[in-house]
């Protein structure tokens, strides 16, 4: 496996649950992005609060905003955005994946003692980092989960 080497970061929902995971696990890489994004939909909210090491930065809401959109989206939209970029990014060699993060201990997936999700979101995020660091051109375009396995659409 390659180590995942990227410039920026753009993570939606980055407030709790995955998104904020996202952003604690590539803040700790050893060689971190030199630009992480991490965005919420309501940044002066309570579970928005700026932890140590990061820097709120004011045009960063106009931005959320309209990612924001994105995440609205229904999964089979997100699906198909998947396809269509992985089309027309391919020649520039930007690759496009679905990450499919299994089932999570977060406040969506569940934590209760009956149901509790099998990973937690360390687990969930380090595996989807490691996905990513050795990503190839053969897999834009799929759908993976937080393994690395093929999933049929
Ligand atoms: N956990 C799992 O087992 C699991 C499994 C499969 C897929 N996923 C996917 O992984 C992603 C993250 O899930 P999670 O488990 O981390 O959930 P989570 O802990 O409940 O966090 C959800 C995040 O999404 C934001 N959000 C919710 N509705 C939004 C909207 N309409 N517009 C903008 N932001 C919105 C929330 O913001 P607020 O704090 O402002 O509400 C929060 O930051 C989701 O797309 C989910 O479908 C999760």
């Amino acid at each position: 496996m390659g180590e995942l080497c990227v410039r920026s970061v753009l993570v939606t929902g980055a407030n709790r649950g995955l998104g904020l995971g996202l952003v604690q696990h590539l803040l700790g890489l050893p060689k971190p992005p030199q630009w992480v994004f991490a965005t919420c939909r309501d940044p002066k909210g309570q579970r928005a609060q700026v932890r140590p090491g990061w820097e709120a930065v004011a045009v960063l809401g106009d931005r959320s905003a309209q990612c924001q959109g994105g995440d609205r989206c229904s999964k089979a939209a997100l699906n198909m955005l998947t396809k269509c970029q992985s089309l027309a990014y391919k020649e520039h060699g930007i690759l496009c994946v679905t990450l499919h993060p299994g089932w999570v201990q977060t406040d969506m997936g569940g934590s209760s003692e009956s149901f509790k999700p099998p990973l937690t979101i360390d687990a969930s995020v380090q595996g989807m980092l490691k996905v990513l660091s050795s990503l190839s051109e053969k897999e834009t375009g799929t759908f993976l989960d937080w393994e690395g396995k093929m999933l049929p659409w």
